[in-house]
C-alpha cells in the first residue's frame, strides 16, 4: 500500500464538484469520502460548487452518505457556474467559509475553468487543494482520461449505431453534431468507433472543397449511408449549418441533421470511469497527506501523476495525428 504521512497537519478535508458534471463524478466522491476516513480524517461536502463554498452549504460526509452513488450519473453534491468565485470578494468569503467550518485542505472536481479558479484560491490563501479531472470533454493537458469521458464516448456510440440503422435504411447524409465546445476528443474517438465517413472538430480547420468532393465522389456514387461526425466548436458552425449548406450545394442529396446534446453528460458510468474515479479520488487523499498542493490528478499510461494546475489547461493537450490517420485509413 502507497505510503502516507498520518501525521499530516490535515485533518479535515473539503470535497467539491465544479463546472460540467460528468458521469463517474459521484464515484470520485465516494473515493475521496471513503480514503478521507479510511486515513483517520474528517470530511464534508460542499454543495453547489464553488457557489455552495460561499454560501456555507457545507456538511459532513460519512462513509454511509455515499453508499449506492457509485452507479448514478451526475453529481449528489450539485455542481454550478459561480461568477463570484471569479472575484476576490467571493474567493475571501470562501476562504472565510472553509475558516469557520476549520476545514484544512479542498478536493476540487471539474475542468479547466474549476481549476483555474482552484490555482487562484491556492496562491491567495496559501490554501492546499488538489483536482480531480471530471469532464466528458477529455480536453486537459497531463491526463490520458478524464472522468465522464469513456462514458460519454459509449453513449455517443450507441446513438450513432441507432442513427446508422435508418440513414443505411434511407441511404441519408447525417450530420450528427457531438459535445465539445473548444475540443475533438468526443467526436475524434466516438467517430472511429462508430465508424463516421467524415470526423471535423475544432483542432483542424475544416476543408469545404474536400469535404464536397468526398460526398460527391463517395456518397453520391455510393448512395449508402454516409455519417459526418461534428463537434459543436467546428469552424463550420455546426451541424446545421453544414447541413443547410451541403443541402443548397447539392439539392438531390437526403441530408439529416442530428444534435446529440445532454444527453452526452447523463447515464450510469461506464466501469472504466468508475474505476479511474476511485483511483484518482484515493489519490487525490493520499497527495494531501503527502503536501501535495495546487496539482491535478492525473493517469499517465496507467499510472496515477500529478500535473500541477498551471501546466493542466486545456489549451495545451494536443489531438493525436495517428488517430486522424486512422480515420483516413479507415474510410478508404
Ligand atoms: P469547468 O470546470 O467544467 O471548465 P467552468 O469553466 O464553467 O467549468 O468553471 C467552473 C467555475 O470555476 C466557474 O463558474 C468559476 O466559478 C470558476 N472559475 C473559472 N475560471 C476562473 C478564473 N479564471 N478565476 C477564478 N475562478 C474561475
Ligand atoms: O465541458 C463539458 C461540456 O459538456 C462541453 O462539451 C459543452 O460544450 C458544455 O459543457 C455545455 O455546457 P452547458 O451545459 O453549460 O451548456
Amino acid at each position: 500500500m502507497k505510503k502516507v504521512n498520518l501525521n499530516s497537519p490535515i485533518k479535515t478535508i473539503g470535497v467539491l464538484t465544479s463546472g460540467g458534471d460528468s458521469p463517474g463524478m459521484n464515484a470520485a466522491i465516494r473515493a475521496v469520502v471513503r480514503a478521507s476516513i479510511f486515513y483517520n480524517r474528517r470530511v464534508f461536502g460542499i454543495y453547489h460548487g464553488y457557489k455552495g463554498l460561499i454560501n456555507g452549504q457545507i456538511q459532513e460526509l460519512f462513509s454511509s452518505d455515499v453508499s449506492d452513488v457509485i452507479t448514478r450519473g451526475g453529481t449528489f453534491l450539485r455542481t454550478s457556474r459561480c461568477p463570484e468565485f471569479l472575484e476576490y470578494k467571493g474567493r475571501e468569503e470562501a476562504r472565510n467559509q472553509l475558516l469557520k467550518n476549520e476545514i484544512d485542505a479542498l478536493i476540487v472536481i471539474g475542468g479547466d475553468g474549476s481549476f483555474k479558479g482552484a490555482k487562484k484560491f491556492s496562491n491567495e490563501f496559501g490554501f492546499p487543494i488538489i483536482g480531480i479531472p471530471g469532464t466528458i470533454d477529455n480536453d486537459l493537458f497531463g491526463t490520458d482520461y478524464t472522468i465522464g469521458y469513456d462514458t460519454a464516448l459509449n453513449t455517443v456510440v450507441q446513438a450513432v449505431d441507432k442513427i446508422r440503422d435508418t440513414a443505411s435504411s434511407h441511404d441519408r447524409l447525417f450530420f450528427v453534431e457531438v459535445m465539445g465546445r473548444d475540443a475533438g476528443f468526443i467526436a475524434l474517438r466516438s467517430g472511429i468507433a462508430a465508424g463516421a465517413e467524415e470526423i471535423l472538430i475544432p483542432e483542424r480547420r475544416t476543408d469545404f472543397r474536400k469535404l464536397k468532393n468526398y460526398l460527391q465522389e463517395e456518397y453520391r456514387v455510393k448512395k449508402s449511408s454516409s455519417i459526418v461526425l461534428v463537434a459543436e466548436g467546428d469552424d463550420s458552425g455546426g451541424a446545421l449549418v453544414l447541413a443547410n449548406t451541403i443541402q443548397h450545394d447539392f439539392p438531390d442529396f437526403n441530408v439529416r441533421v442530428s444534435i446529440l446534446g445532454h444527453v452526452q453528460r447523463g447515464g450510469s458510468p461506464s466501469a472504466f470511469d468508475r474505476v479511474m474515479a476511485g483511483e484518482m479520488g484515493i489519490a487525490s487523499v493520499q497527495g494531501l497527506l503527502n503536501g501535495k498542493t495546487n496539482v491535478m490528478v492525473g493517469m499517465k499510461n496507467r499510472k496515477i501523476v500529478f500535473v500541477d494546475f498551471e501546466k493542466s489547461g486545456k489549451h495545451h493537450k494536443k489531438v493525436k495525428q495517428s488517430l486522424l490517420d486512422m480515420v483516413k485509413i479507415l474510410n478508404v
